[in-house]
């Protein structure tokens, strides 16, 4: 297509443009009427640059400013104007016209108009293009930034894990069974992204958790449970910042000692109030406890373990979240599995 497209019922006034627009080295072709305009703008695409008369025989020139502002925004209109018509050019500027040019017309004027139109619109475009891709640049480096932040996280719940040989491997082995529960419970998607993070990343609040507790070679008292169980929403505090928007992520930190009767930590949620990746990890993190040896307890058989969880379905824990888990790993004798 070409480059200019010349609007005027006048053949004179049109080749003379033409010549004009075309001693600039632009491509330039013509049209005698709006509609004859429209058809070509649609039979070859739209034009950078289109001068149009205003008073024409058949659809004026504003119709066509505004049905070419409509189908092709980004094409620069320049109007022409006889003097008695200032006003509606005027008028056409409102309507997005980027120029007018008067009639009689000076030629050196037609060039320089054109010239700054098309620069006008090269602007116009650039400036897009670049708010596009600013857009894009930062919501990519703001999400290279939560992935940091969150592998700089899993670090440190390893690295936590790494101090005690009890429950070296525990985050992740909380990961493998929350995944494949919830896979059981049809999950799919973003949901099994953040759960597979935020099941590994549930007790990252025990950082703040005094050492002597989370070893304490007996029962605790309900001052230190208390105190223990405060890793739940520290978690979330610390997630927050960069997981803001993905709450399965800070349900789980926060939630996942809650209990199925109501009788958990930290908010006392019951049922179907405690969300359900909570619910999920509730049990999976039950389990791993369970079949590991802790400081003050030895492990349980998986079998046991097993027959544990169904004992405390519904006080504890969620019976299709049990179901689910049991289903997902038929065999106990292969539990715990290894990571
Ligand atoms: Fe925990």
């Amino acid at each position: 297509m070409a480059q200019c497209l010349v609007v005027d019922d006048d053949p004179q006034v049109r080749d003379a443009l033409v010549r004009v627009v075309q001693s600039q080295g632009l491509t330039c072709v013509s049209a005698s009427s709006a509609d004859a305009a429209l058809a070509m703008l649609a039979a070859q695409g739209e034009v950078a640059v289109l001068i149009s008369d205003i008073r024409m025989p058949g659809g004026d020139g504003v119709q066509l400013l505004e049905e070419v502002r409509r189908r092709y925004p980004d094409t620069a209109v320049i109007m022409l104007s006889a003097v008695a018509d200032v006003q509606i050019a005027v008028d056409c500027l409102k309507k997005g016209a980027l120029d007018y040019i008067a009639k009689p017309m000076i030629l050196g004027e037609v060039q320089a108009r054109v010239a700054k139109a098309l620069e006008k619109r090269e602007l116009t475009l650039q400036n897009r293009y670049y708010q596009k891709h600013l857009e894009e640049e930062v919501r990519r480096q703001r999400a290279r930034i939560q992935e940091l932040f969150l592998e700089g996280a899993q670090t440190l719940a390893h690295a936590l894990e790494a101090k005690d040989a009890y429950t070296r491997g525990h985050s992740q082995r909380v990961r493998e069974y929350a995944v494949r529960t919830s896979v059981l419970l049809g999950y799919t998607g973003d949901f099994l992204d953040d759960l597979r993070l935020g099941a590994e990343l549930h007790d990252i609040g025990k950082i703040g958790t005094q050492e002597a507790l989370l070893n304490k070679p007996a029962r605790l008292t309900p001052e230190e449970l208390r105190h223990v169980m405060e890793h739940t929403t520290l978690g979330e505090k610390i997630l927050a910042p960069l997981a803001h928007d993905r709450p399965v992520i800070l349900h789980i930190a926060r939630s996942h000692h809650e209990r199925f009767d109501g009788d958990g930590f930290p908010d006392g949620l019951g049922g179907e109030d405690i969300p359900v990746e909570a619910r999920i990890v509730a049990v999976v993190d039950a389990f791993d406890a369970m079949t590991t040896s802790r400081a003050y307890r030895e492990s349980l058989v998986p079998s046991a373990a097993v027959a544990e969880l169904r004992r405390c379905t519904n006080l504890q824990f969620d019976p299709a979240v049990v179901d689910a888990f049991c289903e997902a790993f038929p065999d106990p004798a292969k539990l715990p599995i290894h990571v």
